[in-house]
């Protein structure tokens, strides 16, 4: 079992984000990346679509040698985390746990919340955030766009700096001390962020978080890998050339087209 690889999955390619945390934590596991390119984005979807996607691209996944499985997407750990889990009998990890307890490690008094529509909707970072502190002032920010930009490859672009002045408009004078990227797109135009909201404002992010939470469980479970090195493959439902090349650029290692296989969402 420890042979097996450590499955990563995500609505589309935002979910490099995590993996490459992944891969720089855990350099002896063979890790398997899953991006359901075809039907991304999911942030915009109903919960029981969001829950049948996710279930639908685990069912496949499992068929696959895996010994645990990250959800990378915010969207999908908000959701379907909780059927997952249920369902499968290998360890499921998702980003939102990590993520909020990096929060209370910074100590921030007034927070962004920075995430897809249907992550905002199911209110899950306010929730988890006032269970462990009541008294911490929290705002939230729906931010759909920034995602087909990313996926656009198009996150240096003016196009970009003009849309995130045009959601931070509504937190203007509000004094946020810290921002939750709680998207897996994010972080791929962090530096724009960072700009609409001031050099000040701390953002938070989810991958470094959760490769350590994931580090711990794999101890815990006994599935640490001994191999001298992993092997890194890749699989989406459409895309496939693009994505490479966007993984390529974004890992800052060549991706080899080979190592990115394309399945049909029919066969899910
Ligand atoms: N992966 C999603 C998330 O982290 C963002 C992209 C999408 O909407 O599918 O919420």
């Amino acid at each position: 079992m420890c042979d097996a690889s450590i499955a990563v999955f995500d609505s589309g390619l935002g979910g490099l984000t995590v993996l490459k945390e992944v891969m720089r934590a855990l350099p002896h596991e063979n890790i398997l990346y899953f991006g359901d390119m075809a039907r991304v984005p999911y942030g915009g979807r109903s919960p029981k679509t969001i829950i049948r996607y996710a279930l639908e691209n685990v069912r496949f996944l499992m068929q696959r040698p895996i010994k645990c499985l990250v959800v990378a997407c915010h969207t999908v750990s908000a959701y379907a985390l909780q059927d997952l889990q249920r369902e499968f009998s290998i360890p499921v990890l998702g980003v939102i746990e990590p993520l909020v307890q990096e929060v209370f490690k910074k100590n921030p008094k007034r927070i962004l919340i920075l995430a897809t529509q249907a992550t905002i909707a199911s209110n899950i970072y306010p929730t988890r955030i006032l269970e462990k502190d009541p008294k911490m002032e929290i705002f939230s920010i729906a931010a759909p766009l920034f995602v087909p930009l990313v996926e656009e490859g198009l996150g240096a672009h003016l196009a970009t700096d003009l849309i995130v002045k045009e959601y931070f408009r509504q937190i203007e004078g509000q004094n946020i001390d810290a921002a939750i990227l709680g998207c897996t797109h994010y972080p791929l135009i962090r530096e724009a962020i960072q700009k609409g909201l001031g050099e000040k404002v701390l953002l938070i992010e989810s991958g470094a978080p959760t490769a350590k939470a994931l580090c711990q469980l794999l101890e815990k479970e006994g599935l640490l890998s001994q191999r001298a090195l992993g092997k890194l493959s890749f699989i989406v439902t459409d895309q496939r050339e693009k994505f490479c090349r966007l993984a390529s650029d974004f890992l800052g290692q060549a991706i080899d087209l080979e190592d990115v296989e394309e399945v049909d969402v029919a066969v899910l």
